[in-house]
């Protein structure tokens, strides 16, 4: 008799714990994956985290994503939280690509597999895996899209970059100048705003080096404040000839429509075409009523897909497939990269409402 009671309040006891711990899904209890994201001040890295959160409803995986709100030391912080909480994947989107290390290294160390999402994180070996879109296409994608877009010779050009902070920015460039400088050099486009790109103007390839020169003039810090500045500043210290129908090769969504803004907003300027990257709702809308020429669509849907299946791969014990590989400064990092789309408002319609990206709602004047 006392024998059957021990054995089940044991069995009472075992049930209990396995609820308890069923019900620890992001709080408090063991996660599995950790994710840690940049910055909720974007609506590009909120649309990860829904895109995220959508991939994980219904899913028995435990994982619980953090922001890091513009801060390496608050990123830190959360990846430290997550490794007390025992995850086996960390997926990290970084503020800085060099400053991560520190961050990959102290999970590397509990034996943490480090997935290096959308941003890579430079000059360290302990990134296990990349999963990207192909942001030297992204750059020259913009690129190819002001060259369609200009007629006859000496068209101004306006180049801003994103964060040197962000690897990304260098590849975002790099594509876009591998485009652009043949068209700098036979005189199609004149720059307009950077002594360091106009005295590189027959370099086709630039070294990492002259790329920080260029970037370091023209950067936005991902900043839609920072690039309204820059663009007031530039469009105050031209010349009337480097006004009437421009280019501007603007780095993201959030940049293009404050740059936009500006030279919307200059008398001297009589048409312009402005480059963006992340199909942002805002800057839809912004294509839509002709404020913003283009968009890069990234879909996040694909990056979160890629990432999560990788993450568990490796919970399950198998080696994911990779496409290709990153060189970080350190090491070669394998890489599953993915393909980017051109959106204008030619078709708008088909890329982002038919795909089912955001709906037809969402917007006026489609
Ligand atoms: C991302 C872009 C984003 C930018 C600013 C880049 O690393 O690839 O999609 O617009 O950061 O957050």
């Amino acid at each position: 008799m006392k024998k059957t009671w021990k054995a089940i309040s044991l069995m009472l006891m075992a049930m209990m714990i396995t609820v308890f711990f069923a019900g620890c899904n992001t709080s408090g209890g063991e996660v599995s994956v950790g994710i840690v994201l940049p910055t909720k001040d974007e609506p590009r890295w909120v649309q990860d985290e829904e895109r995220f959160k959508e991939a994980l409803s219904g899913t028995d995986y435990t994982t619980e994503i953090l922001f890091s709100q513009g801060s390496s030391a608050k990123e830190k912080e959360n990846v430290e939280t997550l490794i007390n909480k025992g995850i086996d994947v960390l997926i990290i989107c970084p503020h800085d690509g060099d400053a991560a290390a520190a961050s990959v290294e102290a999970a590397k160390k509990e034996g943490i597999t480090v997935i290096s999402y959308d941003r890579l994180i430079t000059n360290t070996d302990a990134v296990d895996y990349y999963v990207t879109f192909d942001s030297l296409a992204v750059g020259a994608a913009q690129a190819q899209y002001l060259i369609d877009h200009a007629s006859g010779k000496g068209v101004p050009l306006y180049l801003y970059a994103g964060a040197a902070s962000d690897n990304n920015a260098f590849l975002f460039f790099q594509g876009a100048w591998s485009v652009l400088q043949p068209k700098i050099a036979d005189g199609t486009f004149k720059i307009a705003n950077s002594s360091e790109a106009e005295s590189l103007k027959d370099t086709a390839e630039l070294s990492r080096d002259q790329l920080s020169k260029i970037i370091g003039q023209v950067t936005t810090n991902w900043d839609a404040n920072e690039a309204k500045n820059k663009a007031q500043t530039h469009l105050t210290a031209v010349s009337s000839d480097m006004k009437g129908d421009v280019a501007v090769l603007a780095p993201n969504d959030g940049t293009a429509r404050s740059i936009a803004d500006v030279f919307a907003s200059d008398n001297a300027v009589s048409s312009f075409t402005v480059t963006g990257q992340d199909a942002e709702k805002a800057s839809i809308q912004y294509i839509l009523d002709s404020k913003q020429s283009m968009t890069v669509f990234k879909d996040v849907r694909t990056l979160v897909t890629d990432a999560m299946g990788m993450a568990v791969d490796v919970l399950d014990g198998k080696t994911p497939e990779t496409t290709g590989s990153y060189d970080n400064g350190k090491v070669e990092v394998k890489a599953k990269q993915t393909d980017v789309i051109v959106v204008d408002k030619e078709n708008v319609q088909k890329e982002l409402i038919d795909s089912e990206y955001y709906k037809a709602d969402e917007f006026t004047g489609l």
